[in-house]
């Protein structure tokens, strides 16, 4: 069972078994349930300390998704980057290989890239002007007789896990530590190679913030609030309240079935409804604990969620990638303004509503916040949050 192909009947048949449950959903009007509500501290989203203890034990211990093949396809693409307050440096050197580096020069800790996207064979810090090759290692000093003697192979970037899997680049931000991706995805990865994922075209990105990024991840991980909140945008297609989750390992696969989901199954076999993604209903994945990839027909939105500078805020760095490249001017103008327009229903429609939430939680209101049965996205997300912070490898693991 373990050879490609076969994995992937598997997931065509475990995705057409979702169609047919979300099917059922939206003509009976129901959703995925859980038997109980969970309870969640509105301290979570404010306190410092938990602050601290989620960089420490989730953001600096799982595999993150940090960039994307078709984000540095050519030998020598760079991106330097902001995680969380850690400055990031990931490129590719000339045989393909792509590494992480912490974004800190040996000498006296200035970036050796700046923040953004390039190519270049080396870095030249520009402090100083000391020079790093595509591999982290120190090649030349300014002025080496008056400095002094030192010895280079010592003073390379400090480098972290970095592992590019299905159009995907993962990486640890603790030097050393071991990155097991088989482990920490179950096969979800699976989900992106049958999708080519690797030879898709990246588009662009956006920045955008708001508050504590747990707030603004709640939003992502269910549809009970589309028609309250998205009347115009998002519930016209997409029913309210109705939603299909799986689990993979701590990450998620949400399906929201479209109204019409019953028409658009209707025209097909039943043997290919698991190829029917975007036609009666759409997924949106997420990769414990900040990622949320929604692959629309239009475009691909894959938003990378940052613990800001204070509990109070977030840094989302919004990417779109499409399977096409870009063919001419006119279609750029028109992904420009597909891009502007995804961006501005997450931030008008999500995030503004975010920083309300969170002067509501600061207000001392309510001790907790309460999700339902239904919200069970969002309840399997903070019990694997709470598993983190618990750091006891021992303790039984959520389940769906
Ligand atoms: S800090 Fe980089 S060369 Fe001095
Ligand atoms: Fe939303």
């Amino acid at each position: 069972m373990d050879h490609p192909l076969a994995r992937q009947a598997d997931r065509i048949e475990q995705i057409g078994d979702v169609a047919e449950i979300m099917r059922d959903y939206v003509e009976t009007r129901t959703t995925f349930q859980t038997d109980k509500h969970m309870r969640v501290p509105s301290a979570s989203y404010t306190d410092p300390d938990q602050w601290k203890a989620e960089m420490e034990l989730v953001f600096k211990r799982v595999p993150l998704l940090l960039a994307f093949t078709a984000e540095l396809p050519k030998p020598g693409d760079f991106k330097a980057m902001d995680v969380g307050g850690m400055p990031v440096l990931i490129n590719r050197d000339k045989a393909g290989k792509v590494r992480a580096f912490l974004n800190v020069c040996a000498h006296r800790g200035a970036p050796v890239a700046s923040e953004g996207r390039g190519n270049c064979s080396r870095f030249t810090c520009k402090y100083h002007g000391w020079t790093y090759g595509a591999d982290g290692k120190l090649i030349g000093i300014s002025e080496p007789a008056s400095y002094g003697a030192i010895d280079k192979s010592e003073m390379g970037l400090r480098e972290l896990p970095c592992e590019e899997r299905a159009g995907l680049i993962f990486v640890c931000l603790t030097p050393n530590a071991p990155i097991d991706l088989d482990h920490y995805f179950r096969g979800y990865l699976d989900d992106f190679a049958a999708l080519d994922f690797g030879n898709w075209s990246y588009m662009g990105s956006r920045v955008i913030e708001g508050a504590n990024w747990k707030i603004a991840f709640d939003g992502y991980l269910e549809g009970y609030h589309f028609a309250s909140l998205h009347p115009e945008t998002i519930a016209p297609r997409t029913p309210s309240n109705c939603m299909h989750y799986e689990a993979f390992g701590p990450n998620l696969r949400i399906g929201f079935p479209h109204r019409a989901i019953g028409e658009a199954l209707d025209k097909v076999p039943r043997a290919d409804w698991g190829r029917q993604e975007n036609n009666g209903f759409d997924f949106v994945r997420i990769f414990f604990p900040n990622v949320s990839a929604f692959i629309a027909p239009e475009i691909t939105q894959i938003a990378q969620l940052f613990p800001g500078p204070t509990p109070g805020q977030n840094r989302t760095v919004l990417n779109y990638l499409r399977r096409e490249p870009i063919r001419d001017e006119a279609d750029r103008v028109a992904v420009e303004a597909a891009i502007d327009f995804f961006r501005d229903v997450t931030y008008n429609e999500d995030y503004v509503i975010g920083l309300e939430i969170q002067k509501g939680l600061e207000s001392g209101a309510h001790d907790e916040l309460v999700f339902g049965q239904n919200e069970r996205g969002n309840q399997y997300f903070h019990e694997w949050l709470n598993w983190y912070l618990e750091d006891d490898p021992t303790a039984p693991e959520p389940v769906l």
